[in-house]
Order: C-alpha cells, then structure tokens, then sequence
C-alpha cells in the first residue's frame, strides 16, 4: 500500500490514529503478520506503551529479562512528555524524508535506525538519571542488536533520521542537532589524538551522507551538507557542502529549503 500524501500535519493524538488504522489495514492484507501487530501496536493504549514494548523485546537477552526493561522503559516515558515527543518526532522525520517510507508503521516495526534511535533515547534518559551501568546495557545491546553504537553520554536533538543504519558510530561528546539525517555507517568520532570534549558537533539540519567520518571536536553548521564517503576533519561553515578525502566545501547547500514542519510541529527545543 501507497501513502501519497506524506508531508501531512500530524498532532500528537493523529499520530497514533494513523498507527492504528495503518495496523488494521496491514492486519487485513496480510493476516500472518496479525501476530506481530497485535502484540507490537493494536495491543497498546499509546505510542509510548508500544515503543516500551518493543524496546524491551528486542533488547532482552539471557542476562536482562524483557520485564525490567519494560518497567525501565514505562517508567521513562511516564516521567515526561519529552522522550515520547521525540520518538514521534524522529517517526516523522522518517516517514517525510525516506521515500522507502509509505506508513508510520514501517520504522516503528521494521527500520533498525528508528528503533536503535529509541534505544539510544532511553540509554541517554538513564544516563541523566546517573544510571550509568544500565545506560551502557542498553548501549552494548542496541550495538548487538542493530549494529548502531550511539555513547549513552552523546546528545541528539529530535526529528532525526538514521536511514539503513548499520554501522552508525557516535561518540561520547558528540552532540547532533535538531533534524538532522544521516545514512549507514556515519561515524562521529575522535581522533585519537585529544582527550576530554573530542567528538564533532552537528549543527540543526544537516544532511551526512553514507560513509562519512566526521572526525574531531569540530563543528559542522547548521543545514550543511556531508557528501558520501568524506572525511571531514576541520570546522565545516552553516550551509555548505563538503565532500573528498579529507573533505573540502565544494559549494553551497539547501539554506533555502524550508524547515521540516514536524518540528514547528512538535515544539521541539534544544537537545539535552
Ligand atoms: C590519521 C590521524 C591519526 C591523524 O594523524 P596525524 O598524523 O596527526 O595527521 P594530522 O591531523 O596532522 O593531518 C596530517 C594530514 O593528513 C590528513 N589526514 C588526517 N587524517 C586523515 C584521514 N583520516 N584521511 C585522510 N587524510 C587525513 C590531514 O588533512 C592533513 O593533511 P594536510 O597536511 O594536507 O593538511 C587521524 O586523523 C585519524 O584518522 N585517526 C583515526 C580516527 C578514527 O578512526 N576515529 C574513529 C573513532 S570512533
């Protein structure tokens, strides 16, 4: 099935409306998956019960039963409107931007970036509550399970989108902002060469393309633009694209293109 009006306004409550219609409707063309969306979306009260329920099933493992962290998880999204208003965020980022993307369901479901991004999220709540053990749990199994190795520590702005997402790397002090995409094995490291504060900074809106390492704590400015395969190792300015080995701004980028309207949307803020 086709969704052609993407770029929809959603509010908080149509958001999970359109969940559940979408659930039905695939529920219907395809009753072997009845199962799965039952126990994974119809079954729940909201987005956040649902998000909780997959984040404790996918994560659980010999050592950490699905039960605790479903209560880690239940009792995270109950304590603030904050970690469920970016998941819906990020949802919308993905269904806007990926053209692979046609139902609000599919990442929730099916997409590794989106769920490891959740996971990510409730390491990073962990993080902040000084559960620093857990937090780094929840890292190493969102790194088995989806090949995306985010430091609990890092800070990520919402309406973001990990397209693919093997092999995402993002380091302890590195900071993403608000709206940013990024594609498979992206890297936000050090290197290797400084202690302390070592890892870049990405600026609102930018575009990381596969591949890219962006190395260093060094800032790349808002609504710029990484090209595919780039090692970038020096500052990138606002608006430009970058590109090669080590990358060089090779012209400029989408300054003119309008917000993505999810986050006008969602009223999202600075990322903590
Ligand atoms: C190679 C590395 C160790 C730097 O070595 P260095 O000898 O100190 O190099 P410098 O930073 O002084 O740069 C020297 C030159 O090499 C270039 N260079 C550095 N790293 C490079 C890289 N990874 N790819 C291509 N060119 C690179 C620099 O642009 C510079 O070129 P220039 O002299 O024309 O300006 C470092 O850049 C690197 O790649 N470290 C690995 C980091 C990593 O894997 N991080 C992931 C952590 S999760």
């Amino acid at each position: 099935m086709q969704h052609d009006a993407k770029k929809v306004d959603l509010d908080r409550d149509a958001v999970w409306t359109q969940i559940r219609d979408e659930s039905a409707t695939a529920v219907r063309n395809e009753p072997l998956l009845g199962a799965l969306i039952h126990a994974g979306l119809l079954h729940h009260s909201s987005l956040e019960a649902a998000l909780a329920y997959r984040f404790s099933l996918k994560l659980a493992s010999g050592e950490m039963s699905e039960q605790i962290l479903r209560e880690i998880a239940d009792q995270a999204y109950s304590s603030s409107d904050e970690l469920g208003d970016a998941a819906r965020a990020d949802l919308l980022a993905v269904y806007d931007r990926d053209p692979a993307t046609h139902r609000l369901i599919q990442p929730i479901l099916f997409f590794k970036g989106f769920q490891a991004l959740q996971a990510y999220r409730m390491g990073h709540w962990l993080w902040r509550q000084g559960r620093y053990d857990m937090a780094y749990f929840v890292q190493m199994r969102c790194s088995e399970c989806f090949g995306v190795d985010i430091h609990p520590a890092a800070r990520i702005g919402t309406g973001v989108m990990i397209d693919h997402a093997h092999s995402i790397v993002i380091g302890e002090t590195a900071t993403v902002g608000n709206d940013v995409s990024m594609l498979h094995s992206v890297t936000l490291g050090g290197t290797g060469k400084e202690d302390g504060d070592r890892h870049p900074k990405i600026g609102d809106g930018v575009m990381i393309g596969a591949g890219a390492k962006v190395l260093g704590n060094i800032s790349v400015g808002h609504h710029s633009r990484i090209a595919a395969g780039s090692v970038v190792l020096h500052e990138v300015p606002s608006c430009k694209t970058v590109a090669g080995v080590p990358a060089k701004v090779i012209g400029d980028a989408g300054c003119s293109e309008p917000s993505h309207s999810m986050n006008q949307l969602l009223g999202t803020g600075e990322y903590s």
